[in-house]
């Protein structure tokens, strides 16, 4: 094929083009923020070449689930997640997003885990967005509007339902999100300042949605005893105000409930039968969110990930914490909260289940400003690849990247991302299928992954061999081509 010169090509690869077919040999060239060319063999000349030396090249990581809103505007090299092969990420999950909010005071858990200060917040997602641009990351920004964030902008206590006035309150400033260029509402119904929200009140919500365009993503209300209620309540929020929706990292919580994934899985898929359903899950076995009583019962073991009342707790074991303390663990979690933990509570074999569905995306839902934060704010992505794609066998390399891009772009609607065709943005990331692995660990969860070696964000290089470029190519990522 004969074309103009191109900014870049690379040649020799393995192309996995994100749609989960397999792998092909051949060449890409990139010009500006696009791929120009794809084939088996182009003969044009570019300005850089790179000999991909037989490497798989994929679509960059789109990472589903996220709480980056606040990172990528104070670390915006996102070092955590270029690192793993990661190009954009879907901010403002399980209810907490960055903005609209104008508070006084610091605000309640779980938004404390993005903003502990009422400044971090934005007032609305036009100030969000143009902070973004004036301050452009490594990666791309997809953003959600969170209903726990809606709920501390409008409400005085978070113990009862909306008031008419107050959902009315936020479906405008909904409304207003959605225009600015917000994808979809989230919720944690799990949450306390969402726990007494009555479905009713996220349909309302989720109505806007649907005139809008975009979708509902979920922490439910219960991921334990309760899943299949909340499974329910899920999909008939989904059906009454006719929006897609999205599990967020969908688990099987505690002892009593391992090995329920089964009876899940075939709930979402006889709802899938009449309704859009995604989900997404990270690689682990154990979750982390704020330190919190109930959880820390369902949990065979709980370590600190951070604590405003006591220094030096990052990373301990919270029984031998209380121990020392000469406290039961319930009254040392009251000394020590706000903090936050990493709970050991689900089962490899539901683990392994719903990462293979074919609707289930990877998200990490890592915790950026946690100081010994759990391992797959760095690991998720090279874990997926590495062990449970090459070591495990769970599912062909092909796979595992659709869940990180072509599955993910699709259910999240977003345009000319996470495939590899003429055309598309040029996010790219060429790893060593034989090699790469996640290093992060809970002793050390903050070390950059193996096997990742090049990654270009908009056709710009954002991590080479090991470091980051400084380039900050990144974009927000305005709305979404889900229909209304
Ligand atoms: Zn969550
Ligand atoms: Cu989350």
């Amino acid at each position: 094929m004969a074309m103009e010169k191109a900014d870049l090509i690379i040649r020799n690869a393995m192309l996995i083009d994100g749609t989960g077919a397999p792998g092909t040999p051949g060449d890409l060239a990139v010009t500006g923020s696009r791929i120009c060319a794809i084939g088996p063999s182009l003969d044009c000349g570019a300005a850089q070449e790179i000999d991909a030396g037989g490497k798989a090249l994929a679509p960059g990581f789109i990472d589903a689930h996220t709480h980056d809103d606040r990172a990528v505007l104070v670390d915006p090299a996102m070092t955590c997640k270029v690192s793993q092969g990661v190009t954009t990420v879907v901010t403002g999950n399980c209810g907490v997003s960055i903005a609209p909010l104008t508070i006084a005071a610091r605000p309640p858990g779980p938004l404390d885990l993005i903003c502990p200060n009422p400044s971090d917040f934005f007032s609305g997602f036009a100030a969000y967005f143009s902070a973004l641009e004036k301050t452009p990351p490594a990666v791309n920004v997809v953003a959600q509007v969170g209903h726990a964030t809606l709920r501390a902008g409008v409400m005085d206590s978070f113990d009862r339902a909306a008031t008419m006035d107050e959902v009315g309150q936020m479906k405008d400033l909904l409304r207003q999100a959605l225009k600015d260029g917000a994808a979809g509402l989230s919720t944690g119904l799990y949450y306390a300042p969402a726990r007494a929200a009555p479905t009713e009140e996220i349909e309302a919500l989720a109505q806007v949605v649907h005139e809008e365009g975009g979708f509902h993503s979920t922490h439910m209300r219960d991921e334990a005893d309760g899943v299949a209620d909340s499974l329910e309540e899920t999909f008939r929020i989904g059906r009454t105000a006719r929006v897609p929706v999205i599990i967020s990292h969908h688990k099987c919580v505690g002892l009593a409930n391992h090995g329920r994934s089964g009876e899940t899985l075939r709930l979402i898929d006889a709802a899938r039968a009449t309704q859009k359903i995604g989900l997404d899950i990270y690689p682990y076995v154990a979750s982390s969110t704020i330190l919190h009583k109930d959880r820390v019962a369902l949990s065979s073991r709980t370590l600190i990930t951070w604590s405003e009342k006591a220094d030096g707790l990052e990373g301990r074991d919270l029984e031998e914490v209380a121990a020392e303390m000469g406290l039961t663990p319930d009254a040392a979690i009251d000394a020590i909260s706000p903090a936050g933990a990493i709970y050991f509570l689900m089962d490899e074999r539901d683990v392994k289940a719903i990462m293979a569905h074919p609707a289930t995306m990877i998200g990490s839902d890592g915790l950026p400003h946690d100081r010994h934060p759990h391992p797959r704010l760095w690991g998720t992505f090279p874990r997926v690849l590495g062990h449970y794609a090459r070591e495990e066998g769970l599912f062909p390399l092909e796979t595992a990247v659709h869940k990180m891009t072509g599955l993910t772009a699709r259910t999240f609607g977003l345009k000319d991302r996470g495939i590899l065709c003429e055309g598309a943005y040029a996010d790219l990331v060429l790893f060593d299928p034989a090699s790469v692995i996640d290093t992060a660990t809970f002793e050390r969860p903050e070390t950059p992954a193996d096997g990742i070696s090049q990654v270009f964000v908009n056709g710009q290089r954002v991590w080479r061999d090991g470091a980051a470029t400084g380039a900050r190519p990144g974009k927000g990522l305005r709305g979404t081509q889900l229909g209304t």
